[in-house]
């Protein structure tokens, strides 16, 4: 899920791999896919995504027409939990995009997709990356997690468990949902910008939504190619925090290396089951039964 680090960054990127959101030279059309995915994401979103994220969506007043100037969205994200967003040409390497989140910057992808991959793309574009995880960035406790997350990425990096902790962010920052007084609601930034997997991840009764438990969550691999065979809820993001920030991942890594991978669409006797899922459309052959 990174670039290759060993050929450096691409031409005309800093070191860092950042490059300039160059605003301007976005095309009318460009313009236009953020609005035509704006609005069928924000017709679908009421009553789906968790507060914190519809709470981020309006103040970082996102609804303006087209893609944002990340210089104005920063001057609003800035003030509210002191993290920036900053342009780069697509996936970074690991410990540059863990630096990058530890010191509160979030690279988002500078180009968006073409019309006729509104429903799907390999890497993450301005929509995924702006729409779907800067809303959750304006939330303070949100904000400390996804630092939190940069500082135990590059301590992962080091010990050599990065695909453990890969794990975590898949199951909360890309695919997480939220227990709320209503029911479940979706905050996951793979879920918010997809239209599709926004109903799929609540209404469909294929996938399983269990408890959040952070060794479980490590040990449960995952789908990049498809809607996820399961979600884990969590009862609140400060839980969600408190746990990351007071675990020592050191001895957790040591017994992960010799726990077994939990099947991803089996329940665990320890399991806090929302839903047991069918699994009916992945035993149907998923996107590419659809396609
Ligand atoms: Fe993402």
């Amino acid at each position: 899920m990174s670039a290759d680090a060993t050929n450096g960054p691409p031409p005309g990127a800093r070191p860092d791999w950042t490059i300039d959101q160059a605003w301007d030279r976005y095309t009318d059309a460009e313009h236009q896919v953020w609005i035509t995915l704006y609005e069928r994401q924000t017709a679908l979103l009421p009553g789906r995504a968790a507060d914190p994220f519809l709470k981020g969506l309006d103040a970082l007043d996102l609804h303006r027409a087209g893609i944002p100037d990340f210089a104005r969205i920063n001057e609003e994200l800035k003030r509210l939990t002191g993290w920036t967003v900053v342009a780069v040409p697509g996936l970074v390497p690991d410990d540059v995009f863990f630096d990058h989140l530890a010191n509160r910057r979030f690279p988002a992808g500078q180009f968006i997709r073409k019309p006729e991959e509104l429903d799907y793309l390999q890497e993450p574009d301005v929509f995924h990356d702006v729409f779907g995880h800067v809303p959750m960035l304006t939330d303070p406790v949100f904000a400390d997690y996804m630092q939190a997350y940069g500082e135990g990425g590059r301590r992962a990096l080091g010990m050599g468990h990065l695909a453990n902790l890969a794990r975590l962010y898949w199951y909360t920052v890309e695919f997480g949902l939220l227990e709320s007084a209503e029911g479940l609601r979706i905050y996951g930034a793979g879920i918010v910008s997809s239209r599709a997997e926004s109903i799929f991840a609540l209404d469909d009764p294929s996938p399983n939504r269990l408890g959040f438990d952070l060794e479980r969550v490590m040990r449960t691999p995952y789908r990049i190619d498809d809607f996820q065979q399961v979600y884990f809820v969590i009862p609140s993001l400060r839980s969600l925090l408190d746990v990351t920030v007071s675990t020592d991942f050191a001895p957790l890594y040591q017994r992960l290396e010799t726990a077994r991978d939990i099947p991803i669409a089996s329940t665990e006797p320890t399991d806090r089951v929302f839903t047991h899922g069918t699994q009916a459309y992945a035993l149907a052959g998923g996107r590419t039964q659809a396609a």
